[in-house]
């Protein structure tokens, strides 16, 4: 990463003074300044014109905020015109009943947003004004970190950086930081570099020039950086990595399976099976691992959803004992063994469970 990154965070306070650090501290200032500018720059003739950035009322542009949460600009558009039409005020919102809420949100998908939208209102109706500080705004239904810190400095002015994809795209590719952006460590660098970014007198139209710079120059694919103002200062571009950022770290998916277990015993005999290759528990033992419906329909049910957790899986496990005559058609993997002779066989930990259960 780029040390100037470090350096603007820091801002180098307490340190002692070499000129060298002096040197650094212009230069990195110099350069936050030249990109905030740039950017706001870039905001004033590019920018896009959206009918809540002609509003100052915190009501209809929280109602933005949060229509634009998880939907695209010109759908979400056509929707906040019409809130706006039938509830142009809180007040309006909340005496509404929340099926009048869900039906005109009815398209837009994620429910829980309108019924949080819904409650906040009420919410904002009993504080008797609409909440003017971050903490304040945060207490709203619905409301997270960037929601509030979008709401506060375009509604309030208040000094607080969003941070969202774009945020993380763009500062990523200007400022060369291979952090990856889902990582602890990451999100924390880029919320407080973000944060040391912003020119506090201007936090609303900053904070917006970032999210249409993202959404409109540096786009996820095919950013225009032949004709972008940052160009030059680009450390992306100059390094040739502008496709390799942001850096997104793969988060090795949990699989959760369910397992459904007989335990058959039969005359003092019961079956099991060495588990194959290429699956959890290779060359371990375990009882009848079956879905068939007739077999189950027969045993008797001794525990359901027993939880095992392993490294990359949740297993969800029922445990089924089957006493029976006459032994059952198995899969010919299966060996019948005497029951006495099961302690000579490894198994898994959650077999061990279900066997002492059953012995
Ligand atoms: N996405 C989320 N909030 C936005 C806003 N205020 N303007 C443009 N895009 C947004
Ligand atoms: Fe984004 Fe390209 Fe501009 Fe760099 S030069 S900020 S990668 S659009």
């Amino acid at each position: 990463m780029c040390t100037k990154v470090r350096e603007i965070i820091e801002n180098r306070e307490g340190k002692v003074w070499k000129f060298r650090d002096f040197f650094y501290l212009c230069s990195s200032i110099a350069d936050s300044i030249m990109f905030t500018n740039t950017i706001l720059h870039w905001f004033a003739t590019n920018g896009r014109d959206l009918p809540w950035r002609h509003t100052k009322d915190p009501y209809a542009i929280w109602l933005s905020e949060i229509i634009l949460q998880q939907t695209r600009i010109q759908q979400g558009h056509d929707y906040w015109l019409r809130f706006m039409q039938r509830w142009p005020r809180v007040e309006d919102l909340a005496a509404a009943t929340e099926d009048e809420v869900l039906r005109e949100w009815q398209g837009l998908g994620y429910y829980s947003r309108a019924r949080n939208l819904h409650t906040a209102a009420r919410q904002i109706v009993d504080l008797g004004a609409f909440p003017n500080t971050l903490d304040g705004i945060k207490k709203l239904k619905g409301v997270g970190d960037y929601t509030a810190a979008a709401v506060g400095s375009i509604a309030f002015g208040l000094p607080a950086a969003v941070v969202d994809g774009n945020v993380y795209r763009v500062l990523a590719r200007h400022y060369g930081i291979d952090t990856p952006i889902n990582s602890t460590q990451g999100k924390k660098l880029f919320a407080e570099f973000a944060q040391s970014l912003l020119p506090v007198d201007q936090p609303s139209a900053y904070n917006q020039a970032m999210m249409d710079f993202g959404a409109v120059q540096c786009t996820p694919v095919s950013p225009a950086c032949e004709v972008c103002p940052l160009q030059e200062t680009c450390e992306a571009f100059r390094t040739n990595r502008v496709g390799e950022l942001p850096v997104k770290e793969k988060k090795l998916k949990i699989q959760e399976r369910r397992l459904t277990y007989i335990y058959i015993r039969c005359g003092g005999k019961t079956a099991i099976r060495r588990r194959p290759a290429g699956d959890i528990w290779q060359g371990l033992w375990e009882p009848v691992l079956t879905e068939d419906e007739v077999l189950l329909g027969q045993a008797k049910l001794l525990r359901k959803d027993v939880k095992h957790v392993l490294t990359h899986r949740i297993l969800w496990a029922d445990f089924y004992l089957l006493e029976t005559k006459s032994p059952p058609e198995l899969p010919e993997d299966y060996i019948w063994i005497d029951e006495g002779d099961l302690d000579q066989y490894a198994l898994p930990r959650l077999i061990d469970i279900m066997v002492n259960e059953i012995l």
